[in-house]
């Protein structure tokens, strides 16, 4: 586990446990990506932190607009953390907009953040590209709430994937700019990074990303797991069989790593080119299928239950309303609401 701003590991937790906070799209079920950049370390720090994990509907709302769909896949969101992992017991789960006090602080923040700074995030202006119809204000003002979603629960890490850290650098200038208008109010969380910040998708090229059509979707059966992970563009120089493999830029060696201690072994067959790139692609669907078994039959039991999941979520936002209600009464307060 690595820290975006501080070379230092995450310290042990002092009497009273920090916050971690952590928002994901529901974009449906998890995929590799998400667990090996992510979810790991929810489930790591839930164990030591007061940990917090947010299905942020609100945000998809700026690119899913059937009603359908979003209802859907926050579900399969749901039922995909806990089968993935994280405990109720542990942790509290809970969908945004059941908790409609981060939209109001997102207001509160906007009138502290320069829309320079908006302008200028990366996933606005690759959204620009990829949706150029849909340039609503909520991509626009989206990296507020993400800053609102995290500061409402004070929280100080936020364990994410490498793509969020310019979210995370932003939310850390709003909390700047509003502390220096109004007085220390919050403190400046830090991203948290898994040894995998960044999964490669099946081409090889992009982050595996649902929206790129590139995942390896780690709950789903076992021949669909296998037929995504034989699909893989691996080494694209090494033409023959017989040609040395070079394991530091083939996708699949790479994820080895995550997946057996003998990672090594395999990679020195690739290298002498006693293995090729199908062999090495069977060894690793078979230990993906095999890592992900359990939590693929939990998965299955919670989808069967939707009454379950249902509770967990909205325990979870009920057990957050005292925290929000004080940051927001502290907020209105320090800014002149009467
Ligand atoms: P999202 O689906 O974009 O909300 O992502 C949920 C979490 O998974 C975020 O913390 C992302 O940074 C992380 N994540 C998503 N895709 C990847 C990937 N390909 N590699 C590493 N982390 C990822
Ligand atoms: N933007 C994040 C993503 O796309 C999701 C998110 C929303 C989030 N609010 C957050 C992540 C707060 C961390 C903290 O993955």
């Amino acid at each position: 586990m690595t820290t975006a701003t501080a070379p230092d590991p995450v310290r042990a937790p002092a009497a009273t446990a920090p916050r971690t906070f952590s928002g994901i799209q529901p974009s449906g079920v998890a995929h590799l990506g998400n667990d090996l950049g992510a979810i790991r370390n929810y489930v790591k720090l839930q164990d030591e932190y007061d940990a917090i994990y947010c299905i942020v509907d609100y945000h998809a709302l700026t690119s899913t607009h059937d009603p359908d769909v979003l209802r859907a896949r926050t579900g399969d969101m749901a039922a995909s953390l806990l089968a993935l992992g994280l405990d109720p017991d542990k942790c509290t789960l809970f969908v945004q907009s059941h908790r409609p006090e981060h939209t109001e602080l997102a207001w509160l923040l906007a009138t502290v953040t320069p829309v320079s700074w908006l302008e200028r995030t990366p996933t606005y202006k690759e959204k620009r590209e990829s949706q150029p119809d849909d340039i609503n204000h909520g991509l626009l003002t989206y990296p507020v709430l993400q800053a609102a979603d995290i500061i409402i629960y004070k929280a100080t890490l936020v364990p994410v994937g490498r793509d969020q850290a310019a979210h995370l650098e932003l939310s850390r200038e709003i909390v700047r700019a509003f502390n220096n208008r109004y007085g220390e109010t919050f403190p400046e969380p830090r991203a948290v990074f898994t040894d995998a910040p960044t999964v490669l998708g099946t081409d090889g090229v992009r982050k595996m990303s649902k929206s790129l059509g590139n995942t390896i979707d780690v709950l789903s059966e076992p021949d669909v797991i296998r037929k995504q992970v034989m699909s893989m563009v691996t080494d694209t120089q090494r033409i023959l069989r017989t040609d040395p493999g070079r394991p530091e830029v083939c996708s699949v060696c790479q994820l080895q790593r995550f997946f057996g201690p003998d990672f090594e072994e395999l990679w020195d067959g690739e290298r002498t080119a006693r293995t090729g790139c199908v062999d090495m692609k069977r060894v690793l669907a078979d230990r993906i299928v095999r890592h992900y078994a359990p939590a693929r039959e939990r998965y299955l039991e919670l989808q069967a239950n939707p009454k379950l999941v249902d509770e967990v979520l909205s325990a979870g936002a009920n057990r957050l309303a005292p925290l929000a209600a004080d940051t927001i009464a502290e907020v209105r307060q320090k800014m002149g609401l009467r």
